[in-house]
C-alpha cells in the first residue's frame, strides 16, 4: 500500500512539475526570440506605430512619401535611405521619426535584419 502511494505522489509530481517547466519555458522563448526570418509583418507595427502620423496617405506634416503599404516601405529602404534615416543620432535633424524620439535600437535592428533577409512581405 504505501509503496502504491509513493508511485502515485511520484508521478502526480512528475505532471505538476513537466507542466510548470514547459510553461516558463514558452513564456521566455516568446519574450527572447526574434523572428528567424523577418518579414514586413515584423516592421509593421513599428511603421504604424512611429511613421504614419505624417508619412499617411496622402502624407501629412510635410512628408514626402506614404509608408502605408508593404511596397511603400520596401521602397523608402531601397530608394529613400530608410535604413539610414533610423540610424542617424537622437537630435540629429534628419532622424526619423522626425522630432524624435529615436526608435528604440531593437527596433532599429529589426529594420536592418528585415533588410538582411530579403525585404519579403511574409514568411512563405
Ligand atoms: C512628424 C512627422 C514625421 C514622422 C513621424 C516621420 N517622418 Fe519621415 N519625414 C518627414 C518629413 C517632413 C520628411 C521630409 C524632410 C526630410 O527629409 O527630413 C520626411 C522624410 C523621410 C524620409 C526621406 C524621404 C526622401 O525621399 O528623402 C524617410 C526615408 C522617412 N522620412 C522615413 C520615416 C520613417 C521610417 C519614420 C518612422 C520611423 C518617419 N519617417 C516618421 C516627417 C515625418
Amino acid at each position: 500500500m504505501q509503496n502504491y502511494l509513493f508511485q502515485l505522489t511520484t508521478i502526480c509530481l512528475f505532471f505538476l512539475l513537466s507542466c510548470a517547466n514547459n510553461t516558463l519555458d514558452d513564456v521566455t522563448e516568446e519574450l527572447e526570440t526574434t523572428p528567424e526570418i523577418v518579414t514586413y509583418i515584423d516592421v509593421k507595427p513599428i511603421v504604424s506605430g512611429n511613421c504614419i502620423s505624417c508619412h499617411s496617405n496622402p502624407p501629412q506634416n510635410g512628408a514626402p512619401m506614404s509608408l502605408e503599404t508593404y511596397l511603400d516601405v520596401k521602397n523608402a529602404v531601397l530608394n529613400r535611405d530608410l535604413l539610414n534615416r533610423i540610424s542617424l543620432p537622437e537630435g540629429n535633424s534628419n532622424l526619423m521619426p522626425k522630432g524624435g524620439p529615436r526608435l528604440p535600437q531593437s527596433n532599429i535592428d529589426l529594420f536592418n535584419k528585415w533588410n538582411q533577409d530579403g525585404l519579403l512581405e511574409n514568411p512563405q
